[in-house]
């Protein structure tokens, strides 16, 4: 039986991808991509059954990166915290480490957020999604 799996290369955008056995301490998840060159804002969503554990949002005309969480249809409060690590039109890598108590972001290899856990336990957040303004080289989920 022929099935696709991680890590995903040049997916097409929307992105929605299975976080296999869930997130777990210690487990990484590697994007690498270009940001389009009239980027207004791209996404990366880790999600579970009843909303996102955390929503990743690159914000070009707001130079900065949101970080949330939604739980159903209310989003929680809104972390914005530090510069903009993207810019339109440059390839990028985005590693997302689901550490102990937080994920911890990094943006070509530089550390850029942590974003404490807001959901538990970690190993229901099972699915992975991107959209907006990129396209993607690969996905390793
Ligand atoms: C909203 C926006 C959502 C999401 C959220 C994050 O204003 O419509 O897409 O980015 O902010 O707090």
């Amino acid at each position: 039986m022929a099935f696709v799996q991680s890590p995903f290369y040049n997916p097409t955008v929307p992105f929605t991808g299975a976080i296999h056995g869930g997130l777990q301490e210690g487990k990484s998840i590697l994007i690498s991509g270009r940001v389009l060159p009239g980027a207004d804002r791209f996404h990366v969503n880790l999600s579970h059954q009843s909303g996102i554990a955390l929503h990743y949002n690159p914000r070009f005309n707001e130079n900065t990166v949101v970080r949330n969480t939604k739980l159903w249809d209310n989003w929680g409060s809104e972390e914005r915290s530090g510069g903009m690590p993207f810019q339109r039109g440059q390839p990028f890598m985005l590693t997302i480490i689901c550490e102990n108590n937080l994920f911890r972001i990094l943006v070509n290899g530089r550390q850029t957020r942590t974003f404490n856990h807001r959901f538990t336990p970690v190993q229901n957040i099972n699915i992975l999604e991107i959209d907006g303004d990129v396209q993607l080289s690969s996905v390793s989920v």
